[in-house]
């Protein structure tokens, strides 16, 4: 039942304050009572941890890679789970495995997990099906609550998961005792401060991202950039766009554009850079800078600090409001769905189910 919805897409990403707050009830209490999400998941005497998945969930990962190794000082070997698999990455058995899987019947997902099972790595899967594959053959498994997601492109899922991800670093620092107290407290009030921003930002942009999208439908190729945790939100950005509405898009490290993709600059490829105003963004407006020089045109997605502080003239500019590191690419996933979908929309394309996809990939 898509409610008042044109898609189920749309009522997922809708849906999302409600299911990040069902998400945090359950994760948040386990950190402020001070119990491991999962007893059996020691984080604290792990070497490292590998993380594999497919598509958007590997995504997931990519963003929790950068919370374990920066709050939780964790090394994390990431890849996605087809080549994972056959990689013969050296493991330590000391060492443990997440799985991110919305289905948790992924085939290259359920292989990797198989595969450092084997090894004797202890098996985490963060899944939403706790019925499925990979939650039965983990040895702990961290749900991520989504509720149902019927819309073949991943929205809410991608947000639950990347809650599950914050809240079991924050546990790995805690464990770890790589950040105070203070800290803790910090990191968790943010989190759960989370649902009502989320709201606000889904009640507020639509008009102006319809716009937009209306524009963007127009153009065959877009450049999505970031940086830090941006980098991987802008790869989840091309990656929504082009399965729902068909135009190329490619997403890249903010630092890469002058290694390669820069020479593709041109008024015909518009350029989407997600830059809240965290430590990276001076870096990010100078690559911004480099583009608007070649006669590129520039959508920026950034918050009201970052808005202030940029100078550039640009083709448009989102605005959301500032918040904290931690819960910033949650926050910037609302546009960059909302984007996708309208653009979808505009097109006139299968938005529930894109050509060519099915919602679960159970064959390699
Ligand atoms: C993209 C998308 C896919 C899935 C991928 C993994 O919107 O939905 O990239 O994320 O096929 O699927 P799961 O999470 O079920 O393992």
């Amino acid at each position: 039942n898509k409610g008042k919805h044109r898609h189920f897409m749309e009522k997922e990403i809708y849906e999302q304050p409600e299911a990040i707050g069902h998400v945090l009830a359950h994760y948040v209490n386990l950190i402020e009572n001070c119990a491991d999400p999962v007893p059996s998941f020691d984080f604290a005497s792990i070497p490292s941890l590998a993380i594999s998945a497919c598509g958007t969930a590997y995504l997931a990962g990519l963003i929790g890679k950068y919370w374990f190794e920066r709050y939780a000082r964790l090394p994390v070997e990431i890849d996605v789970a087809s080549e994972f698999r056959y990689r013969e990455i050296p493991l330590s058995p000391q060492s443990a495995a997440l799985f991110i899987s919305q289905s948790g019947e992924t085939a290259d997902t359920l292989a990797s997990l198989r595969y450092c099972k084997k090894l004797g790595l202890k098996i985490g899967a963060v899944v939403n099906s706790a019925e499925s594959s990979i939650a039965r053959e983990a040895d702990a498994v961290f749900p991520i609550l989504a509720g149902p997601e019927i819309g073949v492109a991943s929205t809410k899922a991608f947000t639950c998961q990347l809650a599950v991800l914050a809240a079991l670093a924050i546990s790995a620092a805690r464990t770890r005792g790589t950040v105070t107290e203070n800290e803790v407290q910090a990191l968790v009030r943010n989190l759960a401060g989370m649902p009502r921003i989320m709201g606000e930002v889904l009640n507020s942009i639509q008009p102006k991202i319809e716009l937009l999208a209306r524009e963007l439908s127009r153009y065959r190729d877009v450049l999505y950039l970031g940086r830090g945790t941006s980098f991987p939100l802008a790869m989840e950005g091309a990656l929504k766009l082009k399965e729902i509405s068909y135009i190329h898009a490619e997403g890249y490290a903010a630092g890469e554009l002058k290694h390669g993709p820069i020479a593709l600059i041109d008024k015909d490829m518009p350029v989407i850079v997600i830059a809240p105003f965290d430590r990276f963004f001076n870096k990010t407006v100078s690559n911004m800078e480099e583009v608007a020089a070649r006669g590129g045109r520039v959508i920026l997605v950034t918050d009201e600090k970052g808005a202030t502080a940029s100078k550039l003239d640009t083709m448009n500019t989102i605005v959301l409001p500032a918040v904290d590191e931690i819960i910033a690419p949650m926050i910037f996933s609302l546009p960059i769905q909302l984007l996708a979908y309208h653009t979808a929309v505009f097109m006139g394309t299968d938005v529930d189910q894109p050509r060519n996809l099915a919602k679960s990939v159970t064959v390699e």
